[in-house]
């Protein structure tokens, strides 16, 4: 089964041709995130006219990897699936309403897809069946501007268990990175610095882990660009490698701390990392490492980094697994759509 998905729910334009919701046939994407990055952030309105000028080229692009774009969609698409939410409003319609109109056109069902679950489902990409995540499982969304930690027992059953009350974890590393003066988005330059950093010997606890010692799997990350700000105005030579290594080390610490205690009491099979926080090498190191030193049963499954950021590729595979077409009448764009099925 052979599936067109579309992704614009922020600041990138994403089109993909998936098949069997694991190969990947093409993978296109557009992004504005230089623009971003000279205003130190995502601006809707920018964000959503630049997905305006690229969305027809971008899926054109995805649908041409084998020939005639029109011939391809007509013949060879089973489905079309969309993130409807949640995101920035303009430019989730650029892609919802998009959508709707192909489905309408070439006569195809239409999947929306939560961008959320898009995250999960980017570890289906690329693997073989005897590879795939064993269910029951338990998946952290980390992303710039969700963190959610959700059980689920097969496709089509789900339950958030846990996630922020305050602000995400890669909002967390976007806002002290804008404090330390590193350009957006905050997560990778941080990442950069606190490589260069390195030093085995220095403790990496200059920084709270809220909320670790409470029993649920929540999380707070506000207080953390707060103590970083004081931190700044406090020293005036700034060694920003220490820093990012500081922020980073508090971020990873305070996920990973809860994490393993939710794979204590869930005993899932699997434990799924998935959003551009994902992408992370010492995350992911420490994370690994830490199921390894306890001797969970549980393996780590964590995307390609390329899939860790949005992307339309893990929509598709998303779509394909829980497989739920709606009439383009009932599907709008939501930019609050929470987790639920
Ligand atoms: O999933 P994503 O591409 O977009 C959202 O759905 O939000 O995630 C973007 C977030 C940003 O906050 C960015 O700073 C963070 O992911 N990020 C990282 C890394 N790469 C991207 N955070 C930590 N380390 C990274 N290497
Ligand atoms: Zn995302």
């Amino acid at each position: 089964m052979k599936i067109l998905s579309i992704e614009t729910s922020f600041d990138e334009t994403a089109a993909s041709v998936i098949e069997d919701g694991s190969k990947i046939l093409s993978n296109k994407i557009s992004s504005s995130q230089d623009i971003h990055t000279k205003t130190g952030g995502a601006i809707p309105e920018s964000a959503a006219r630049e997905q305006l000028k690229y969305i027809i080229q971008i899926i054109g692009q995805s649908l041409s990897h084998s020939g005639d774009p029109h011939t391809f969609l007509t013949d060879k698409i089973d489905s079309i699936a969309v993130t409807y939410g949640p995101g920035l409003i303009g430019s989730l319609l650029v892609g919802v309403e998009t959508a709707k109109a192909l489905s309408l056109l070439y006569k195809k069902p239409l999947i929306p897809v939560n961008h959320l679950l898009g995250h999960v489902y980017a570890n289906w990409l690329n693997k073989e069946i005897n590879n795939y995540p064993e269910f029951p499982l338990l998946a952290l969304i980390i992303s710039g501007g969700h963190t959610d930690l959700i059980y689920m027992k097969d496709h089509n059953s789900l339950e958030r268990i846990g996630g922020t009350r305050d602000d995400a974890a890669g909002e967390a590393f976007d806002k002290t990175a804008r404090i330390i003066g590193l350009p957006y988005p905050g997560g990778p330059s941080i990442s950069k610095q606190a490589n260069i950093y390195f030093d085995k010997n220095q403790k990496l606890d200059l920084f709270p882990r809220p909320m670790v010692n409470e029993k649920n799997f929540d999380w707070s990350f506000s207080g953390l660009k707060t103590s970083v700000y004081y931190y700044v105005k406090k020293n005036e030579n700034l060694d920003v490698a220490f820093i990012s290594a500081q922020v980073q080390e508090a971020i990873i610490d305070s996920l990973l701390i809860k994490s393993i205690r939710a794979i204590k009491k869930f005993q899932p099979k699997s434990f799924l990392l998935g959003g551009g926080v994902s992408s992370n090498t010492r995350l992911r190191n420490k994370f690994q490492d830490e199921i390894d030193s306890k001797s969970l049963r549980c393996r780590l499954h964590v995307p390609d980094p390329i899939f860790c950021t949005d992307n339309a590729a893990a929509i598709g595979a998303c779509a394909y697994f829980q497989n739920k077409p709606k009439s383009y009448k009932d599907i709008n764009a939501n930019p609050d759509l929470e987790i639920g099925l």
